[in-house]
């Protein structure tokens, strides 16, 4: 190498580009291009400009769909059409929408803590549903062991490739739709939407700053990122049953290592107060894991004043009795 020439390696994520314009080909239309806007009447508690990304007008309501849009097509392409996975409620609601519409088997493990409207939710929709007396983490362990007792495919949420892409066409519209915000918080809980919004994000609009939020009741991704290893926790304690991993995937935690500009951990009376504002400010009903981001800005107004910040409003799949006392509770003590 001859002198003054820099070699600089940069380093890559599992994700790539075509991929993601790829999958964007796949997905039902009735999951993509999901209003972007600018809400002012957030703005006045928030102290700076806010724009929604709005993930839950659709039949699942998540943009979890967008990730089993891509497995289901590759399934329905191939011999097997069984499928297992586990979920906290979002990820299961999904695949088996898109497995139904394809004709898959699917099976889905989930906790039997879960919020009672998702489980009813994956059986409506005509999926197997086994609960496990124990937590997201133990359903993930119960599915692998279905996946290889039965021969069937498991799905990974994180960290099969797929899930990440799906989340990544949120990224293509972000982008897409010329640029004009500073910041984007993302919900983080396996971190398939953060590594893939965040793969996209950083690509074409460098200058924009990534941001995951967890729950304190939640942190172990987060402690991950700021400690550049694994860190695992004992337990969660936290509303955001979305988000509430206790086992980091270490290939998911490289990618947002790449991706990620920052993880912040909110506390849950803030979760509260955001689901509170996105009702009365936005006329939105959303689950715990979609008030992070105005969590996030409640709980640090310096940092974001006079920015521009997207955030991912990415489900609304909520206990209507446990919404109401979140919600009711907020307004009455005047949060
Ligand atoms: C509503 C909601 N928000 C956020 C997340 C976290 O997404 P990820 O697991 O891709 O980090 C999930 C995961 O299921 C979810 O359902």
């Amino acid at each position: 190498m001859s002198a003054g020439v820099t070699l600089c390696v940069v380093q890559e994520t599992r994700l790539d580009t075509a991929r993601i314009r790829a999958a964007r080909r796949v997905i039902d239309p009735i999951f993509l291009d999901t209003p972007l806007y600018r809400c002012e009447a957030l703005e006045p508690d928030l102290g700076c400009a806010v724009s929604i990304k709005l993930e839950t007008a659709n039949p699942v309501r998540s943009f979890k769909a967008r990730g089993t849009e891509v497995i289901a097509t590759q399934l329905a392409d191939s011999d097997s059409r069984a499928v297992v996975c586990a979920s906290a409620g979002n990820l299961g609601q999904a695949l088996a929408w898109s497995g139904r519409g394809r004709g898959l088997d699917v099976t889905v493990v989930a906790s039997r803590f879960a919020p009672v409207a998702k489980l009813d939710r994956i059986r409506a929709l005509g999926a197997r549903l086994e609960l496990v007396d124990g937590d997201f983490d133990l359903a993930r362990e119960r599915a692998a062991a279905l996946a290889r007792n039965d021969g069937i495919r498991l799905v990974e949420d994180s960290l099969d490739i797929e899930t990440c892409e799906g989340a990544a066409t949120i990224g293509l519209e972000l982008v897409d739709s010329a640029p004009s915000f500073d910041t984007v918080l993302i919900a983080l809980g396996g971190g398939a939407l953060a590594t893939g919004v965040g793969q996209v994000v950083k690509t074409a609009a460098p200058g924009v700053e990534v941001i995951c939020v967890q729950p304190l009741g939640a942190p172990a991704m987060t402690h991950s990122w700021r400690q550049r290893r694994v860190v695992t926790t004992d337990s969660t304690n936290t509303i955001a049953d979305g988000v509430a991993g206790r086992c980091p995937i270490p290939e998911v935690l490289d990618d947002l290592l790449l991706v990620a500009d920052d993880a912040v951990l909110v506390q849950e009376a803030s979760i509260i107060t955001g689901m509170r504002l996105l009702l009365q400010h936005a006329g939105l009903v959303v689950e715990p894991s979609a008030a992070l981001g105005i969590a996030a800005i409640l709980e640090d107004r310096d940092r974001f004043a006079g920015r521009h910040v997207v955030t991912i409003v990415c489900g609304s799949n909520v206990d209507v009795d446990a919404y109401r006392r979140w919600v009711g509770a907020a307004a009455h003590h005047g949060a």
